[in-house]
């Protein structure tokens, strides 16, 4: 059989495992081995299984107990579809047996503001930051609760590339923003254990430090490209066929390609301030 411990699944992920207490921690093998799913089975999520995973999603810290996330569950089939085809390129999403939404939500601080005769005076940038933060918080906790329960999810940041249709097909008020979908099901097979940076590079002692980065990356493409090879290379007409592919060379080439430049205007048509 396999070996599912914990210290084989962080060895897998890392190139190298930090060492594992004991007692407890092998616990934790179901989140050192997750990975996205993108492909389900067709079985229909319980509807009382989506309430308990909100439940227990919004259960998780937020910021000053401010409580600014929200979670629309597209119960609705064609809610589903025309969610799906705002989230270009990606044809699975339309397959996914639920479909929900995390937003950052400052309206009802606001309205408290107003309710209370105290005017909001934090209309700046860290609105957006800590509504954002509230929703990622919430959207990690579904994930790790729903995949604890044998399902597999895919975050869809996709979402924002449309933000303001993604927002009228959601009935969103100002000050109320979609920050990333969320498919989620039964999956059709294990999702991929994707490799990560070396611990080294993204956890640090005392002070941040970056002195190998460039060694440390170079090793991280080498083993990944062996270990985990892409299926595809992004824009061979523009930048050619690279070998090895690499992990860094797929993230340049993502990001060569401007993505989502209009979501600032369309958080200010929402009434942020971005300052
Ligand atoms: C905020 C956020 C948005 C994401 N958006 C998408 C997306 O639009 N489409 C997609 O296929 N995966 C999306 N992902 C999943 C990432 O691609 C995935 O987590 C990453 O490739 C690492 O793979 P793993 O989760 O299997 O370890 C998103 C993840 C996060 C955290």
């Amino acid at each position: 059989m396999e070996d599912a411990s914990l210290h084989r699944l962080l060895k897998a992920r890392y190139g190298a495992a930090p060492d594992v207490p004991e007692d407890g921690f092998e616990r934790l093998a179901g989140m050192a081995g997750r990975g996205s799913c993108r492909r389900f089975r067709p079985d229909p999520v319980p509807a009382g299984w989506i309430d308990c995973l909100a439940a227990v999603a919004l259960a998780s810290p937020t910021k000053s107990d401010l409580q600014q996330r929200d979670i629309v569950v597209l119960h609705s089939p064609d809610q589903r579809a025309r969610l799906a085809q705002f989230v270009g390129g990606q044809d699975w999403v339309a397959d996914a047996p639920m479909l929900a939404v995390f937003c950052g939500n400052n309206r009802r601080q606001r309205l408290l503001h107003d309710w209370h005769g105290s005017a909001f005076a934090n209309d700046h940038i860290d609105a957006v930051i800590n509504a954002t933060a509230d929703a990622a918080i919430a959207m990690g906790a579904f994930i790790t609760a729903a995949e604890a329960m044998g399902m597999g999810c895919c975050p869809i940041s996709a979402v924002r590339n449309e933000a303001a249709a993604v927002s009228d097909l959601l009935d969103l008020p100002d000050h109320v923003f979609p920050f990333a979908g969320l498919a989620f099901g039964f999956p059709a097979d294990p999702p991929p254990v994707s490799m990560r940076l070396p611990l080294g590079v993204t956890c640090h002692v005392d002070k941040y430090a970056e002195a190998d980065l460039r060694d440390d990356v170079a090793r991280y493409d080498t083993a990944r490209a062996a270990a985990q090879p892409y299926d595809q290379q992004r824009d061979v007409a523009r930048f050619g066929e690279a070998t090895p592919y690499t992990w860094s060379e797929d993230k340049v080439r993502q990001y060569s390609q401007p993505e989502r430049a209009g979501f600032g205007a369309f958080l200010r048509d929402k009434g942020f301030r971005l300052d």
